[in-house]
């Protein structure tokens, strides 16, 4: 048996810092969405667990991460083991498309599709909500990146509530190929005029697509852009590149950065935009998707 599933991109639409706990950890309220393909976990029954990196992405994450166990595909396979009190072993391959360090999941991402694949190969059964307290564990993103469609995402990440997208978008996300840690940009949101923790609000109800992406764009942000572009100017160049296309509806970084992304309801506009960076700006990472829509 093998069973593969998607560790999608990760989009925090916005994301907003509400406060800190005693621990360090940050209080956000953050939206969550997805995209329909990213890296890919594959599983099959094997006696021991072991992991093959393969992909664009693999020599970039073999180098700093040298040793397998410290991979969080690898962590997040032997703290399922020890859930379960098992003793089977599976031979992972994770297929790494994404860029790593760059604000859209990635490891997160990867660590959710292990336990979702595992829980099926080794039929565990467990619920999402049990795969979720286990995941926590392992990274604040974790949890939401079991559902892989959107949500309204509080706490650390362990609190979230499904949000329907009002409409199908179309997603173009570019990294200009640095990586970012996400401690030192939270570290720089700290020595930077942008720390302040905002107010708590939920997400108001919207009518129609019109009225989601006004309130997205002019009501919310990411509080963790400035500082970012701090530690990584290259950013603004991105932003600005993506804002130049027509029919874009957000542009924006995602989580603590550095790869942004700009959201259009038109395809052919996306498509445009693609080509068009393509192009321009050959050095950097580009990827044409589609929002999950919940
Ligand atoms: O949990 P994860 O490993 O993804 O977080 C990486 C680091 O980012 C944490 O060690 C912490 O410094 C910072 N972080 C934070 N508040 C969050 C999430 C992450 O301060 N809500």
């Amino acid at each position: 048996m093998v069973i593969s599933k998607t560790a999608p991109a990760k989009i925090n639409l916005f994301l907003h810092v509400v406060g800190r706990r005693e621990d360090g950890y940050h209080l956000l309220e953050s939206l969550f969405v997805f995209t329909e393909t990213g890296d890919v976990i594959t599983v099959s029954p094997h006696e021991n667990l072991t992991l093959t990196l393969a992909g664009p992405y693999a020599a970039a994450l073999g180098a700093v991460c040298p040793e397998a166990e410290q991979n969080i595909v690898l962590k997040a396979a032997v703290l399922l083991q020890r859930e379960a009190n098992l003793f089977q072993g599976a031979a992972i391959t994770l297929e790494k498309n994404l860029p790593i360090a760059s604000g859209i999941g990635g490891g997160s991402a990867d660590a959710a599709a292990t336990l979702l694949a595992l829980n099926e190969l080794w039929q565990l059964g467990f619920g999402i909500e049990k795969l979720a307290v286990i995941g926590l564990q392992l990274g604040a993103d974790v949890p939401a990146c079991l559902y892989q469609s959107p949500l309204m995402v509080s706490g650390i990440g362990e609190h979230f509530e499904p949000v329907k997208l009002p409409g199908p978008y179309s997603v173009l996300l570019v990294n200009p190929h640095k990586e970012l840690s996400t401690p030192s940009v939270f570290g720089a949101f700290h020595a930077s005029k942008d720390e302040c923790f905002l107010p708590s609000a939920p997400l108001p109800a919207f009518r129609d697509p019109l009225d989601f992406n006004t309130w997205v764009r002019e009501e919310s942000q990411n509080v963790l852009e400035g500082p970012a572009i701090s530690l990584c100017p290259e950013i603004i160049d991105v932003l600005g590149a993506l804002k130049s296309h027509e029919g874009v509806e957000l542009v924006r970084m995602s989580g603590s950065g550095a790869t942004c992304f700009a959201l259009f309801s038109d395809p052919h506009a996306a498509g445009k935009a693609h080509r068009a960076l393509q192009q321009s700006n050959p050095h950097w990472w580009l990827k044409l998707d589609k929002l999950v829509a919940g």
